[in-house]
This record gives C-alpha cells, sequence and structure tokens, in this order.
C-alpha cells in the first residue's frame, strides 16, 4: 500500500481506457494527481483521485475515496505481469454488468477497503467505525506490513530499556517486553534413515508463530480489533473451517482462503513445522530456493529421485511443490500453492471430484490413468483411505454420511480443522447416535472442535442446550465462548446456577460487543436483530433488520429475518413488500423465493406461491431442503405424483436426508403402494441409526401390510 506516485504506480495513466458492458473507465494523470474516471455511486461518470496503490505484483488494485473515510478497492484492476499476457487493465468481476448497488461494485460495502482488507494489509489498524454516523476514522501506524505487526507493540520493550541503569545494565528478571515468536528450545531436526524425513528431536512447545502469521493468512471473521501477539487465533477472529464455498471436500483450496486452513491439515503441522522453517519471516524469500528448502528435512537421495517421483530429473514433473503444492489462482492472475503438503490422489478424483496435482500437466489424460500409475508407482499409499471421503458424504447427504462422519470425529489423528469441519456437517444428523460425540466435541482440546460444536449444539432443545452448553460459557477462547452465550441467551433466568448466569451476563455482552464491532456489516446487524426478536423486541429488531439491508442492499437474509418479523406480527403485507423489493434488486437468490413462496401459502394464493417455490428449487438444485419444500407444496395443492417423483429424485442424489426420505415414505404411503413404502422405509431405518421414530414408521406400515391396523394420518 503506497502514496501514488511515479514510483509506485505500475500502470500508464496516461489517457488509457477500459471498456466493460455499460461502462468506460478512464486513467489519467493530472496535476501530479492519479485520476480514475469511472461510474460512481449514483451511475454517473465521474473522476476519482487515486488515494493508494495496492500490491506490486502481479496486480496491482487502486484504492478510490468516498465520502465518510471510505477507500473503495476499484474492480479494475492492472495486470502487472510482462506482456504479451500482462501489462494491461483487467476486471475483477468480469461476467456481468455492474452497478451501484451490486455486491461487485466498488462502491459497495464487499469491497471497502476500512473492514475488507486494512486489518491484514496494515500495521496496527483501528478501523474506527462510528456506526451512529456511519463512517470511518481508520487509523494505523504502518501503510504495510511492519515489524509491529508480527511482533506486537515496542512500546512495552522501550519500558523494559529505559529501566537501564547507569551503566546500561538491565534489570535482572523484569520482563523484556517481547513475545517470543521462535521456540528457542535447542531443538534440532534429525533425520531418521529409514524414512529420509527429519524430525524435531522435541515437540515444538508452542503454535505462537503459526497463530500469528494466521491472523493475516488465513480465511476468517474478525471479533475485536485487540489482537495481541501469543494469544490463540481464535480468541480474536473466527477461523474458516473446510466449508464447501471454501475448500474441496478433500481439503485443498478453491477459493482464496491464504495458507493456514490448509497447513493445518499437513502432516507437517502435526509434526511441529512452522511457517519460517521454510520462510524467511524478514524477506519474501523462501529461506532456500524452493526444492532445497524441501531437502532441509527430507533427504534428496530419497525423494529427488526418479524412484520417488517417477519422472525424468531435469523434467517440470520432477520438482518437489509441483506434486505437493499445486497451483490455484486467484484474482484472476495470482498463483497461490496448496499449504496442506498432500499426497496427489488422482484416485480421489475418481471418486469424489477433487482435483489432483497431475492433471495440472497431464491435461490429455484421465484421472483414472493418473490414478494407475501412481497405484503402480506405490501399490500401498495410491488408495488408502482419506478424510475427504467423509466430508463427502456428508456434503451431499449420503447413506453412510453419519458414520463417516462420526469416525472421522473420534479419530484423534485426524487434523483439528478436518473434525471440526465433520462436525460442523452433523448439523443434519443430531440425534441419539450423534449425540454424545458432538458432547464429547464441544470439550475437545481443539478451540476450532469447540467452535464448531457450539455451533451446531445450538439448535437443540433448550434443556439439553442449557446442560450441553453452559461449561463453554468460560471457555478460554473468544470464538468459542461468545458463541454459547448467543445460544443460551433467551434461557429463562432461573434455568442456570448463579455463577453460570453470571458468565452468560459477561460472554453475552462480549458478543454484543463483536456485533458493534462489525456494525458497519450487514451480517452483524442481522445477528443483532436476531437476538432482539428472539426476546420480542420487535422494534429494536426491526431497526437492525432495516440497518442492514441499507448497509448491503443486496444482502438476502437481511430481508428474509425482516419480512419473518412481520409474519410474527400478523403483517405478511409489509413482508411481501419487503420480499418483492429484494427481489427487484437480486432475482436470482433463492431464500427469497421461498421465503414468498410460504408467504403466499399463508395468504392462500397458491398458484403463485407454487411457482415462486419452484423457482427456489430450481435456483439451489443441490440443495435437499429447498426440493422438500417444492415436494411439501406440490403434494399440498393436490400433485402427490409430482411430489414423489420429486422427493425420489432428491433421494437418491441424497440418501442420507431423512427429512426427504421420510416424507418420500409418507407421500407413498398415502397413495396406497404399501409395498413400496416398507421398501422406503426400510431405507429409512437403515439411515437413521438408532432413531426410534424411523423404527415405529415402519412397524406401522407393516401392521398396515398385514392388514391388522389400518394406518391412518397424514404426513
Ligand atoms: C485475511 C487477511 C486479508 C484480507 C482480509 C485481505 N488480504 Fe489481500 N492478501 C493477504 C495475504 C496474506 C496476501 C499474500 C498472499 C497469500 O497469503 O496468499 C494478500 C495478497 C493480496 C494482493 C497481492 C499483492 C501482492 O503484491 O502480492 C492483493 C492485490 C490483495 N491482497 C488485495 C486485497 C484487497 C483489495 C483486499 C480487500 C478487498 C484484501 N486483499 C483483503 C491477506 C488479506
Ligand atoms: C512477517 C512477520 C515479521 C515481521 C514483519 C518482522 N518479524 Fe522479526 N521475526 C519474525 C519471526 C517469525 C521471528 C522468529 C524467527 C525464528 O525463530 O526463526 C522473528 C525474529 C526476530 C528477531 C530475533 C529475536 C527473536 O525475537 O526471535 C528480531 C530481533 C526481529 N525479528 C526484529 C524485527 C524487526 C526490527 C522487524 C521490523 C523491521 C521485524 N522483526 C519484522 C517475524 C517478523
Ligand atoms: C498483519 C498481517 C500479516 C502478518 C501477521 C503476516 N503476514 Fe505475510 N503477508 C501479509 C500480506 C498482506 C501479504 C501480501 C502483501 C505483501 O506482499 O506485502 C503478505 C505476504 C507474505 C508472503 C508472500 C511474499 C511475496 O511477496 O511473495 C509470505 C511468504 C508471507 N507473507 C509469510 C508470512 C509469515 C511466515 C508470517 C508469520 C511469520 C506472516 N507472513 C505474517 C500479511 C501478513
Ligand atoms: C523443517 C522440516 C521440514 C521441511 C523444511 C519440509 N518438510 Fe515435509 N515433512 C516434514 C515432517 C516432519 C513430515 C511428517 C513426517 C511424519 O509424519 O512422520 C513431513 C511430511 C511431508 C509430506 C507427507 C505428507 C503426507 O500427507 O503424507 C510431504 C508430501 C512433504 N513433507 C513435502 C514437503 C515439501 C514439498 C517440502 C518443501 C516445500 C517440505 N516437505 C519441507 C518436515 C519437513
Ligand atoms: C510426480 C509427483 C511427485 C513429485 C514430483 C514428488 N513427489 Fe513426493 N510423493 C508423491 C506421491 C505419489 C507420494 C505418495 C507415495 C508415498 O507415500 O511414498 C509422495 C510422498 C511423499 C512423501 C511422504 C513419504 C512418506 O514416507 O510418508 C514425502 C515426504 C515426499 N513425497 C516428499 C517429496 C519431495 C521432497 C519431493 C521433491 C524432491 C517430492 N516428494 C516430489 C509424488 C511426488
Ligand atoms: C514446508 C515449507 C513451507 C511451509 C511450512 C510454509 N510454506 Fe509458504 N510456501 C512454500 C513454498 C515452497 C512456496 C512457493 C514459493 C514460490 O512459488 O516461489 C510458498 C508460498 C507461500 C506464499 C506465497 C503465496 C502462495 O500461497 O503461493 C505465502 C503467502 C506463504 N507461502 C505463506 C506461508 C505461511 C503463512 C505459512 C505458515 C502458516 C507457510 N507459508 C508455511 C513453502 C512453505
Ligand atoms: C509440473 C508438471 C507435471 C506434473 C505435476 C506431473 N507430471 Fe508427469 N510428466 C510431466 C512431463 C513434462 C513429462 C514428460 C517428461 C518426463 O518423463 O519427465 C511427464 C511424464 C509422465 C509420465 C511418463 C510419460 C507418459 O505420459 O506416459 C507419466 C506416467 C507421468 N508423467 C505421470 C504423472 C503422474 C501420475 C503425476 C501425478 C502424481 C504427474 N505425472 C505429475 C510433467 C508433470
Amino acid at each position: 500500500m503506497e502514496t501514488p506516485s511515479s514510483a509506485s504506480v505500475e500502470a500508464p495513466f496516461s489517457g488509457e481506457t477500459f471498456a466493460l458492458h455499460l461502462v468506460t473507465s478512464t486513467f489519467s494523470r493530472r496535476d501530479g494527481k492519479y485520476v480514475a474516471r469511472t461510474d460512481g455511486p449514483d451511475g454517473a461518470l465521474q473522476d476519482f483521485d487515486v488515494a493508494y496503490t495496492f500490491g506490486v505484483y502481479p496486480l496491482q488494485q487502486y484504492l478510490l475515496p468516498l465520502p465518510g473515510g471510505r477507500l473503495q478497492t476499484l474492480g479494475v484492476t492492472w495486470d502487472a505481469r510482462p506482456a504479451p499476457a500482462g501489462q494491461r487493465w483487467y476486471h475483477m468481476y468480469p461476467s456481468t454488468p455492474l452497478r451501484a448497488g451490486d455486491v461487485q461494485h466498488w462502491t459497495s460495502r464487499s469491497q471497502n477497503w476500512n473492514f475488507m482488507c486494512a486489518d491484514c494489509h496494515s500495521t496496527n489498524l483501528r478501523k474506527g467505525y462510528i456506526a451512529a454516523e456511519d463512517r470511518y476514522e481508520t487509523t494505523w501506524t504502518g501503510l504495510n506490513v511492519a515489524c509491529e505487526a508480527c511482533h506486537g507493540p515496542a512500546s512495552r520493550h522501550v519500558v523494559w530499556a529505559r529501566q537501564r541503569g547507569p551503566n546500561g545494565q538491565v534489570p535482572a528478571g523484569a520482563d523484556v517486553g517481547l513475545t517470543k515468536l521462535g521456540p528457542e528450545d535447542g531443538a534440532a531436526w534429525r533425520f531418521d534413515a529409514a524414512t529420509g524425513i527429519a524430525h524435531r528431536d522435541r515437540p515444538l512447545p508452542s503454535r505462537v508463530e503459526v497463530e500469528m502469521c494466521a491472523r493475516c493468512h488465513s480465511r476468517r471473521a474478525q471479533l475485536t480489533d485487540e489482537y495481541q501477539v501469543g494469544r490463540p487465533l481464535a480468541d480474536t477472529h473466527r477461523p474458516s473451517l473446510l466449508d464447501e464455498d471454501l475448500y474441496f471436500a478433500d481439503g485443498q483450496i478453491r477459493d482464496e482462503v491464504y495458507e493456514y486452513g490448509s497447513f493445518l491439515q499437513s502432516r507437517m503441522y502435526a509434526s511441529g513445522v512452522t511457517c519460517s522453517d521454510c520462510h524467511e519471516p524478514h524477506k519474501p524469500e523462501l529461506a532456500a530456493p524452493s526444492d532445497q528448502v524441501c531437502q532441509r528435512c527430507h533427504q534428496p537421495e530419497k525423494f529427488a529421485v526418479p524412484s520417488h517421483h517417477h519422472h525424468a530429473s531435469d523434467s517440470a514433473g520432477s520438482g518437489c511443490v509441483s506434486c505437493h503444492m499445486p497451483v490455484r489462482t486467484y484474482m484472476t492472475v495470482d498463483d497461490r500453492r496448496d499449504h496442506s503438503f498432500r499426497v496427489p490422489r488422482p484416485d480421489l478424483t475418481v471418486k469424489i471430484g477433487t482435483p489432483n496435482a497431475c492433471a495440472a500437466c497431464h491435461a490429455n489424460r484421465t484421472a483414472t490413468w493418473a490414478a494407475d500409475q501412481v497405484r503402480a508407482w506405490f501399490p500401498s499409499r495410491g488408495s488408502a483411505p482419506h478424510y475427504g471421503e467423509a466430508i463427502a458424504a456428508g456434503r451431499s447427504a449420503a447413506a453412510d454420511a453419519e458414520s463417516r462422519l462420526l469416525s472421522l470425529i473420534g479419530n484423534a489423528s485426524a487434523p483439528g480443522i478436518v473434525r471440526a469441519t465433520a462436525v460442523s456437517l452433523l448439523a443434519r444428523w443430531i440425534d441419539p447416535e450423534s449425540g454424545p460425540a458432538l458432547e464429547r466435541a464441544a470439550g475437545d482440546p481443539d478451540p476450532l472442535v469447540r467452535m464448531a460444536a457450539v455451533d451446531v449444539l445450538s439448535t437443540l432443545p433448550e434443556a439439553q442446550r442449557l446442560r450441553v452448553l453452559a461449561p463453554r460459557l468460560a471457555d478460554p477462547v473468544r470464538a468459542v465462548r461468545i458463541e454459547a452465550a448467543r445460544a443460551l441467551a433467551t434461557a429463562p433466568e432461573n434455568a442456570l446456577p448463579p455463577g453460570d448466569r453470571a458468565r452468560l451476563a459477561t460472554s453475552l455482552a462480549e458478543w454484543e460487543q463483536v456485533q458493534r464491532f462489525n456494525a458497519d456489516t450487514a451480517g452483524a446487524r442481522l445477528s443483532l436483530g436476531a437476538l432482539f426478536a428472539e426476546r420480542g423486541d420487535v422494534e429494536r429488531a426491526r431497526q437492525e433488520y432495516e440497518a442492514a439491508r441499507r448497509l448491503e442492499p443486496y444482502f438476502a437474509p437481511a430481508a428474509v429475518n425482516l419480512a419473518d418479523l412481520y409474519r410474527v406480527q400478523g403483517r405478511d403485507d409489509a413482508g411481501e413488500r419487503v420480499l418483492r423489493e429484494a427481489l427487484a434488486r437480486t432475482p436470482d437468490v433463492a431464500s427469497l423465493h421461498r421465503a414468498l413462496g410460504l408467504l403466499l401459502v399463508r395468504r392462500k394464493n397458491m398458484p403463485e406461491a407454487l411457482a415462486e417455490i419452484r423457482r427456489a428449487a430450481e435456483l439451489a438444485p443441490d440443495d435437499p431442503d429447498a426440493q422438500y419444500t417444492l415436494a411439501v407444496a406440490l403434494y399440498s395443492s393436490g400433485q402427490p405424483r409430482a411430489a414423489v417423483d420429486l422427493l425420489d429424485r432428491t433421494s437418491r442424489a441424497h440418501p442420507g436426508d431423512r427429512a426427504v426420505l421420510a416424507a418420500l415414505v409418507n407421500y407413498v404411503r398415502e397413495s396406497g403402494n404399501l409395498a413400496r413404502a416398507q421398501e422406503l422405509a426400510e431405507r429409512l431405518v437403515d439411515v437413521s441409526g438408532s432413531d426410534p421414530s424411523a423404527q415405529a414408521l415402519l412397524d406401522e406400515i407393516r401392521r398396515a401390510r398385514a392388514g391388522s391396523k389400518p394406518s391412518e394420518g397424514r404426513p
């Protein structure tokens, strides 16, 4: 990040234009200023002085000022790579025309530097959002990442230095005022002759360094700007898990996630390797050129040889990073390497459709070909079990998903972030079988696992929720205890012993502080609104939802929640207006169509309701819940055949989804086809673990078939 000058600006700014869809932007210089002419908040072309450059290579972005102390990142970006590929303007989001108010338009909140970028790119940043006036007074002590971003404040060290005596001697035992980043335990890496891999001769005593780098090198939400070096990351940030939009099922990088979430998955992290074992923390370079950095701990005689990589030694295919750190490209031109240091698994490509490193170079060969090669090279490793299969099963609601996820959670040698992800996927299967494991997960030593467990368990009925989550109110890590507090926020006063009640009050206040800190985001306003709504404070809930809609007009959950608030008040007419307004802005959001459809059902406008619910199902073809809702709507509007067909198809794609299968059983039974109903109910019992209601349904159908007791009641 630099103030613009001939030294810092990479693009020419000599009157060149960039045209896309509706807008032609022009870049020029005037009176020593760098000027971008582009469409402003009102849609009209306008001149903006570039406030800062952002990034250098392979791309450079430009920050433009808007009122209220805002800096915004312009989507039109300079490709700084050499010609012919580079040295050109391009748009970060080229596919659709963008207008002011759209999520990806440069004037929107999602392109705002103050809260979207600054905490990671500058030092000592204080966002300084003033919610009442919707403006920023953002401050920092270094434009870029400087000493204190990694080492913490030097002021404490200065205090120590000032205590020197007349001869410069330092006071014995006084706090030097610096957080140690390196382990400084005198450990050595010793090679194991059998494997050719070096191991630390004692366990790594702390994760301070990796957690410190992770503040910026991870995908995460910020809880507060009171970060302190030496504290666990989850105390000030909420790290993302291996969510479907961010990572492939086997944990490889998909969206721009930086390095931490990957590194946590690796055997190297488990063995005490840290970022600075490969990176020189004070320089952009690696500690040794590319593959040589690996040879510090992986004997070249064992690995840099064709008997390991099966390529000619001078072939591109022989580089360690080409197989163990495959590349993904972000922001159109920025290549990043996967830091999970995994073994290439083309067999998983065949099974669950994840990418593999071989395909980057052997694009004209099939995954089956690559899998056969690897199996021939390494018969024992080629197809060993992998956690990716359980995650894939969980994501698609496969028939054996619950049992696979449960055994993954119970596998203590699986990486914490993987176990946490498995916990989060169990949300669909909270039942007597998963209960004990989830409860154990809520007390797991790994904060990510606890965080995921609290999240999932927050949907339990109140009595259970109180019992399971109360111990988490005093969790040492903020990301965990505030979510526990939120889950218990509306518990009756007398439901908790006094000690827990006090802890609930403290942690809930912390939760509210976090939302206030993020009051410039629609998400935080939505959370506050939902809490007020739960407490029955309708007016404050409405204010927060309205604020969320103002801040980010494209943020659908705000409209959905506001409409729901009106529903509770018996004001579906007002709710309908809110949803239709939101749909006019963002017509392709499934949740809006679904909410409108359900509202129209209540207003007894079935034909239109059905059309909306159908649109929601079309927009979310892989979401079994959306298909389920459509099936119920079809059934209740007198189309049982269509409902059964839809449920049948959905259940084939998501055999582990019990709601879908149970509805199918009931509708088929209603149709009178008891033989098929029984067959389906048997399947339901198979996927329902020890859930007694599935068995009861099956028994009932069996009795009905035997004629002993006719079935009654509609689903
Ligand atoms: C979570 C921290 C974080 C946030 C938030 C973040 N970045 Fe970054 N950014 C990084 C890191 C770390 C890198 C280095 C590459 C990496 O780690 O993969 C980077 C790299 C970049 C680069 C490439 C720069 C270069 O010279 O190599 C650009 C450009 C960039 N970020 C722009 C942005 C913009 C614009 C935003 C806000 C919309 C943003 N970043 C938000 C952490 C962040
Ligand atoms: C990107 C993070 C980062 C930045 C920025 C950074 N350092 Fe460091 N620094 C580290 C890490 C990590 C170590 C420990 C390295 C190790 O143990 O191998 C370290 C070690 C040191 C040490 C050795 C003593 C010790 O505590 O281990 C000194 C001195 C130091 N840094 C000073 C500075 C100064 C001065 C600056 C600014 C000019 C700076 N650092 C910027 C990460 C950083
Ligand atoms: C305060 C946030 C922050 C912290 C802490 C931080 N980084 Fe970064 N790092 C960034 C950003 C932002 C970039 C991209 C922009 C740039 O290159 O300056 C980056 C870039 C890098 C790069 C790529 C350099 C290049 O130009 O290719 C490496 C490697 C890196 N960081 C390693 C580390 C390591 C290792 C640590 C911990 C010892 C660390 N960083 C701590 C924010 C941070
Ligand atoms: C500081 C030491 C160190 C460095 C440097 C290092 N490794 Fe490792 N590596 C290890 C250790 C320790 C293990 C774990 C071995 C075990 O589990 O017994 C490991 C394991 C691996 C694995 C096995 C992963 C798996 O899932 O089976 C791969 C692949 C790997 N490293 C690749 C690399 C590559 C590529 C580099 C260079 C970019 C590198 N390593 C650099 C220490 C290191
Ligand atoms: C063409 C792809 C390819 C290249 C290049 C490659 N590897 Fe591997 N590597 C594999 C495969 C496949 C496996 C899994 C087979 C196995 O377990 O031995 C593996 C396994 C490993 C392991 C785990 C071994 C164990 O005992 O668990 C390490 C460590 C490793 N590689 C390091 C390296 C290093 C260091 C380099 C560079 C000198 C390198 N690899 C280059 C494909 C490659
Ligand atoms: C085992 C060695 C190793 C470890 C450990 C490691 N890296 Fe890297 N890292 C690499 C290599 C190799 C590259 C690729 C460098 C290149 O392409 O020039 C890289 C690239 C990067 C980059 C550049 C952007 C990208 O993703 O390609 C960043 C940023 C980075 N690492 C940050 C980190 C952070 C933060 C950690 C700790 C959480 C870390 N690395 C741990 C070896 C390592
Ligand atoms: C960085 C690029 C790269 C990657 C990654 C890579 N290869 Fe290769 N591969 C090559 C090149 C180049 C050749 C031809 C030269 C040679 O034999 O090394 C080749 C040759 C081969 C050959 C022999 C010739 C042929 O086409 O039958 C096989 C087999 C092969 N690769 C399999 C694999 C498998 C399996 C993987 C993944 C585990 C892989 N490669 C990963 C670049 C790569």
